[in-house]
């Protein structure tokens, strides 16, 4: 399966200034418990800001300009080469579930062919210079919402429409 996971402030920001600009140990915790054990893509400058490969995971990087390669850690030069690894790594290791960790260019390719978004509402607005793209709420259903404190954790699923239509 592929999944899009993301936390996004009250007006839609994801980050300022190349971080993210909000620290909640809930958010983490949840970030790392839902990816753990899987496949992440992200883009050059989400993962310069991380810094180092995500631990318990299999991290694959889009960039033209760098190449990042270690134990669990390989470049893509685009998108569907990104894709094409992962889903063979997963093949491979018996991994169901691939995570497009950002930013937003990875979100809006992404949004056209993840089965799932695991949106984490911040309920405040912040300053910043990155948004997550607009996404047609009509492809999607919410399907669980859990709120702790100042943060909703919510899972949107696919709608299969050939279900809807009966097919
Ligand atoms: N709130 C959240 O959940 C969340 C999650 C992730 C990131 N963020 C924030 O978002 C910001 C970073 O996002 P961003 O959109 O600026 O950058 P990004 O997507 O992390 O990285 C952009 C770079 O990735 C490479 N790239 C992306 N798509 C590509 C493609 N299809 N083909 C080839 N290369 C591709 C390019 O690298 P090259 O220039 O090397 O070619 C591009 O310059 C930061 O502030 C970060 O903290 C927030």
């Amino acid at each position: 399966m592929i999944n899009i996971i993301v936390a996004v402030a009250e007006n839609g920001v994801i980050g300022a200034g190349g971080k993210i600009p909000w620290d909640f140990p809930e958010d983490r915790a949840y970030f790392k418990k839902i990816t753990s054990g899987n496949i992440v893509i992200m883009g050059r400058n989400t993962f310069e800001d991380i810094g180092f490969p995500l631990p318990e995971r299999y991290n694959i990087i889009i960039s033209t300009t760098k190449n990042f390669h270690a134990e669990n850690l390989t470049t893509a030069h685009d998108f569907e080469s990104a894709l094409e690894t992962a889903h063979l790594y997963a093949e491979k290791h018996n991994i169901n579930d691939i995570f497009l960790c950002g930013g937003r260019k990875i979100y809006q390719q992404g949004l056209d062919i993840a089965d799932r978004i695991y949106l984490t509402k911040i309920h405040s607005d912040y300053n910043g210079d990155v948004f997550f793209p607009k996404f047609s709420r009509n492809d999607f259903f919410l399907a669980e919402c859990t709120e702790i404190k100042d943060i909703s954790f919510c899972v949107y699923v696919r709608i299969n429409k050939e279900i809807l239509n009966g097919k």
